[in-house]
């Protein structure tokens, strides 16, 4: 990037951070101005807090409550009537960002009308700002009658997790040139039928970086590369709560499994050696 595009860039950003509210046209405007959209997940309300006052673009209520919230192994047997309690969570700790809201598993894959419905209820009963769903040709018509009722909607390519036990494994997608190919063409149609960004999970840089500059709506990506329009994580994994997980897209800036540990065996033997509590924090 030259010096000039940089500057401009950089006051793009203080520019857009000083927007009072994210819309899905500040996504689009920050694409255009070259500024980069962050986005993490929260699922609840004091979680959102911290980060929507950290100045995050986009709050994802993801379906991966279902693994790190619930302690289920996929994001399947989370429910529409759990992700709206998550949600109005959400929203109750924000003041700036756009919030989305997954679309859980068999809330919208039946016909677009249950598509609807699902999206109704959220939007209705959570206050968020847009919903996501997984998938490409096949979500087109859901899609559209969504974005007909007025509600915005982000799509989902790649490796899409509600559909785990048909790829049989969370491995990188569209390596082949034909799964690639069929990329493209999803996220043109998605793109057409009006969805106002796209995340981007788990394919090769090369190829989200071909998608992110085919597309004029913003892609989202989380093991895309860093050409993608934005990126986003798990909060519990970018925070170190959930140990385990360690893909290579994966950056930690805390550990928190740990020092959450360490803080609470310190107050067991603080309790337990009558230490806590003491003469001033007693009434
Ligand atoms: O549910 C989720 O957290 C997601 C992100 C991984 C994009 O869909």
């Amino acid at each position: 990037m030259q010096a000039t595009q940089a500057t401009s860039v950089q006051k793009s950003i203080i520019d857009f951070k000083k927007a009072k509210k994210v819309t899905t046209h500040t996504l689009q405007e920050m694409k255009q101005a070259g500024v980069k959209i962050s986005m993490l997940t929260a699922y609840d309300f004091s979680m959102a807090r911290i980060v929507d006052a950290a100045g995050i673009d986009v709050i994802l209520v993801g379906d991966s409550a279902s693994n790190v919230m619930a302690g289920h192994e996929t994001t399947l047997p989370i429910t529409l009537d759990q992700m709206i309690y998550h949600a109005s969570s959400v929203v109750r700790g924000i003041d700036r960002a756009l919030v989305v809201v997954d679309l859980p598993f068999g809330s919208y894959q039946g016909n677009s009308k249950e598509a609807l419905n699902s999206a109704i209820r959220i939007m209705k009963e959570s206050g968020a700002h847009a919903v996501k769903l997984e998938g490409g040709k096949e979500v087109k018509e859901s899609v559209e009658r969504i974005i007909s009722a007025g509600v915005p909607v982000m799509g989902h390519l790649g490796l899409t997790p509600q559909s785990i036990y048909k790829f049989g494994t969370y491995a990188v997608r569209a390596t082949e040139e034909q799964e690639a190919e069929r990329l493209r063409e999803d996220a043109m149609i998605l793109q057409q039928a009006g969805c106002f960004s796209i995340v981007l999970e788990k394919i090769p840089a090369a190829l989200a970086d071909d998608v992110s500059s085919s597309l004029f709506i913003p892609t989202i990506g989380i093991g895309a590369g860093p050409d993608c329009d934005g990126q986003v994580l798990v909060i519990h994994d970018m925070l170190g709560i959930n140990k385990e997980f360690k893909p290579r897209f994966l950056r930690r800036y805390l550990n928190l499994f740990d020092d959450i540990r360490k803080a609470v065996e310190h107050y067991i033997d603080d309790v337990k050696s009558l230490d806590f509590p003491n003469e001033n924090e007693k009434y």
